[in-house]
């Protein structure tokens, strides 16, 4: 039987174009991140398994997380996410760190999940984090920053909302206010967690259920649901309103509010899968009926450095993936054409290979993308196969040419032919070029 031509289940294989894609968002992306003072870094696809066991959260390291026994005997993981990684690089360099930290990095990552749309067991996640600062100019900085990376994608303010809720909020409704105890307010927090996923009277007896009979009786339920259901702060029970968690929340809302980013709302329902987190969390909703989906993810996580036995570093940050963000673009027609990084396309006419090396390596030295044809084949074929590639132009090698250091261009676009030395061939194509950069 033959080998199958299909990548592994839930992961890609990046043709050029969808490369030429990703890497257009990557650029954006990275422009965005540093134009806020954020440097890359990376680390290494593989983590020991343990790293992920503290707090990342149950689901993704027992259901979620590729693991193995290495040939030393290791347990070891494919990095689920990096959230661990780069707060082990910080923990490692604790001392000898200039704060606040602004570090991000693109990282493929790998998720055992069910393939469905937005969701792949691959997938680049972008990573923001700012390390070394307590307070909530730092979640005001990085939503900041969120919101003008989608601008650089030219989206709409009305096309996402910034969505934001508190983990010591939550952790307040669910012990104090409700009542629950350490184990229930934590499996409720992970029931909350799925409720959109969840029809509504499926939600309602899984609440009950986590419930104690005497827990009923006095009103949990009720109580947890008038708090789940508030869409506003002033929609919350009167007695939790003035909470402390909740100021911070506010404060920064009014902040962003003065930035003018006004499509940012408080979700009582948003929990965010890992347990690290500690305060204030967020995610970024598409608001495409069609894609109706949060798109990125973080939050506050002080605990996390701690860990590796060094001071704890409060920190703030979060992940985008480029599946979200990608059907975000597509779907709101954000996503521009990109043409091939290629420039031009030679093509030789007669037994010209090897007196065409010195125009050739010319156009090169000169800065041009050319790729050459060296079949041989006839001129109406060579040019099929640059019209194929989406090449722009064409530059004809013959005989005539290199005698008279004349070639003939041809825009491919729009069939015009021009007749130029080397200098000008290479002004035009680059005038062209600029031309596609100044686009996006
Ligand atoms: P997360 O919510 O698991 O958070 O992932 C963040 C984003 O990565 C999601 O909103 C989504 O865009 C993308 N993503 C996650 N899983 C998948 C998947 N299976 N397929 C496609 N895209 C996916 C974290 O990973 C945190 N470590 C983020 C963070 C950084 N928090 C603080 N710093």
């Amino acid at each position: 039987m033959a080998l199958s031509t299909q990548p592994y289940k839930g992961a890609r294989d990046f043709y050029p174009e969808d490369k030429r894609k990703q890497n257009y968002m990557f650029d954006v992306i990275r422009r965005s991140v540093e134009a806020f003072g954020y440097e890359e870094y990376d680390a290494p696809i593989l983590e020991p398994l343990e790293l992920y066991l503290a707090k990342t959260g149950e689901e993704i390291v027992n259901e979620q997380t590729y693991a193995f026994t290495d040939r030393g005997g290791r347990q070891v993981a494919i990095r689920p996410e990096m959230t661990p990684s780069v707060s082990r690089m910080v923990a490692a360099k604790r001392q000898e760190l200039a704060y606040p930290v602004r570090w991000y990095s693109i990282p493929n990552l790998w998720r055992y999940e069910r393939p469905q749309r937005g969701r792949l067991r691959e997938h680049w996640q972008l990573n923001v984090d700012i390390f070394g600062i307590a307070g909530i100019e730092a979640e005001h900085e990085i939503i900041l920053l969120v919101d003008s990376m989608l601008q650089a994608f030219k989206a709409k303010r009305s096309m996402y909302t910034i969505k934001l809720n508190s983990r010591k909020f939550t952790d307040y409704i669910l012990k104090e206010y409700v009542g629950l105890n350490e184990v229930q307010a934590y499996s409720m927090s992970k029931l909350i967690d799925r409720m959109h996923k969840l029809d509504h009277a499926q939600f309602l007896a899984q609440v009950d259920a986590l419930c104690a009979q005497s827990q009923r009786e006095n009103g949990a339920v009720e109580q947890l649901l008038d708090v789940l259901h508030a869409k506003r702060f002033t929609a919350l029970p009167q007695q939790v309103q003035s909470h402390a968690s909740l100021l911070g929340l506010k404060k920064m809302m009014d902040m962003l509010e003065g930035a003018g980013i006004h499509n940012v709302e408080f979700d009582p329902t948003l929990m965010r899968g890992f347990d690290y987190y500690t305060d204030i969390i967020f995610e970024v909703f598409d608001n495409h009926p069609d894609n109706n989906r949060s798109m990125l993810g973080g939050g506050r996580y002080d605990g996390l450095v701690g860990l590796f036995g060094v001071e704890p570093v409060p920190t703030v940050g979060f992940g985008f993936g480029d599946v979200t963000l990608a059907n975000f673009l597509e779907l709101h027609e954000l996503l521009p054409t990109i043409p091939t990084e290629t420039d031009a396309y030679a093509v030789l006419v007669g037994d010209v290979f090897t007196p065409a090396q010195k125009p050739i390596a010319e156009l090169r030295k000169a800065g041009l993308n050319l790729a050459v044809d060296v079949t041989g084949r006839k001129i109406g074929a060579q040019f099929q196969t640059a019209e194929k590639k989406g090449i722009h132009y064409v530059i004809i090698i013959g005989e005539n040419e290199i005698s008279s250091g004349q070639y003939t261009i041809k825009n491919l676009q729009t069939g015009t032919e021009e007749k130029h030395g080397i200098d000008r061939l290479v002004s035009i194509i680059k005038d062209y070029r600029h031309l596609e950069d100044d686009k996006d």
